[in-house]
């Protein structure tokens, strides 16, 4: 009886973690399938974007990566599109601002984002379009028709009533992107591979970057109040290091933090507008400044 007992409470424990064990399974596929439910599937009958889709094809990654071929010129995994140079945006940095005091380098992965949201592509332009063939360095369009308000009909974005997508090539009305992180950067530098301690915020109306070597490269990001502290996850604001070169500064050509489009959107999540963690009481905004 008492060896039954415990047969079946042991049962019951298996029972229990293979139950939460399938929940987590569960969870995790659901996260992974986000995307196709989201305002970033363009493909066709995605049912869920009726403002963007063209016939040009079902698949969802292919308009921002191919497995083979990518852009190199875009530090953006595997990007499957031509990108604009940095120069062709006038930046916040560039507008009046009488307190911004960092930076502004054009060349990471806002470059990405803003090759469809600022409306001067069609969506579909590819460098590899799918299956086989298809390859076109210069990128070209699928050659399916566009369908849904929010696009010129050839299928760049454009704005319509009160939505304001297409970020256009003037960014002085945005939240500066391509700007270094603490107002400044941080006040000692690290080359991209020292694990020396990398300081602290110039200015300290920001919170603290954390970071750390990832793959033998300096990796920055902002620690928010989901998930591991000093870790990083997705659900933290990441950070993009570069090593500008500026003049009269002493920390010129160290690797310092940047400000991206996706240090606060994840391109996949299935939060509101992306956003890497949920803007209650203006979450995203308090992870970085210190208000
Ligand atoms: C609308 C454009 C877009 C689409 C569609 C898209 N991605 Fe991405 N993806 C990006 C961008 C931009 C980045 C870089 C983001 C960053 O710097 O964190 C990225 C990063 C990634 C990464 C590396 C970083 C991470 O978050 O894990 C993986 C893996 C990835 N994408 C896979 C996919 C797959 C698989 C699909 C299709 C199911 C897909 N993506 C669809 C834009 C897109
Ligand atoms: C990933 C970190 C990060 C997040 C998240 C963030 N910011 Fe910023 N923000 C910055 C950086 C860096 C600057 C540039 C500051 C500088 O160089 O002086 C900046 C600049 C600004 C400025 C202009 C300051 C000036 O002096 O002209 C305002 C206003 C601002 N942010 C508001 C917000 C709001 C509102 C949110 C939430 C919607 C937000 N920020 C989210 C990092 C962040
Ligand atoms: C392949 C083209 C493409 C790329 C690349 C792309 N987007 Fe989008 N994005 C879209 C389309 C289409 C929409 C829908 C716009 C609308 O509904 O008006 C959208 C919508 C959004 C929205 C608004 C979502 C909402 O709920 O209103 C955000 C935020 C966004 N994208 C951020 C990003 C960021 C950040 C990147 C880069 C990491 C990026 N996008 C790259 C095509 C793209
Ligand atoms: C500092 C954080 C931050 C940065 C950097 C940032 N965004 Fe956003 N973005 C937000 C927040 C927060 C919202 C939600 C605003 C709202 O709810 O009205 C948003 C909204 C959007 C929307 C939807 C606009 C609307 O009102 O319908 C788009 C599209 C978008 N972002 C694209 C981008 C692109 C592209 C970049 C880079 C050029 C970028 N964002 C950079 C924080 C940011």
């Amino acid at each position: 009886m008492f060896k039954h007992t415990t047969g079946s409470r042991r049962l019951a424990g298996q029972l229990l973690r293979l139950l939460a064990g399938a929940t987590l399974v569960f969870g995790v596929a659901a996260a992974n399938a986000a995307i196709k439910d989201t305002k970033h599937n363009l493909g066709a009958s995605n049912g869920v974007n009726t403002n963007f889709m063209t016939s040009g094809t079902d698949e969802i990654c292919v308009f921002c990566h191919t497995p083979h071929a990518s852009n190199t010129n875009v530090k953006a995994p595997l990007w499957n599109k031509p990108v604009a140079a940095g120069s062709s945006y006038t930046t916040y940095n560039t507008a009046t601002s009488a307190t911004i005091d960092g930076s502004v380098d054009m060349s990471g992965v806002s470059l990405a984002c803003l090759s469809c949201h600022d409306g001067t592509q069609a969506m579909d332009t590819m460098i590899n379009k799918p299956g086989s063939g298809g390859y076109n360095a210069a990128g070209s369009v699928t050659g399916g028709t566009w369908s849904g308000a929010r696009q010129d009909g050839t299928g760049k974005m454009i704005n319509a009533g009160e939505f304001i997508a297409m970020l256009g090539t003037d960014l002085t009305n945005d939240h500066p992107v391509g700007i270094q992180y603490c107002g400044g950067g941080v006040s000692s530098g690290s080359a991209s591979t020292s694990a020396a301690s990398t300081g602290s915020c110039r200015d300290a109306d920001f919170n603290a970057p954390a970071n750390g070597l990832i793959g033998g490269a300096r990796a920055w990001w902002v620690d928010s109040s989901l998930g591991t502290t000093n870790t990083r996850e997705k659900t933290d604001m990441i950070l993009y290091a570069r090593a500008p070169t500026l003049t009269g500064d002493a920390m010129s050509g160290n690797y310092q933090p940047f400000v991206e489009c996706a240090s606060c959107h994840d391109p996949h999540s299935s939060n509101t507008t992306f956003l890497r963690v949920a803007n209650t009481q203006s979450a995203v905004c308090l992870t970085c400044h210190n208000k």
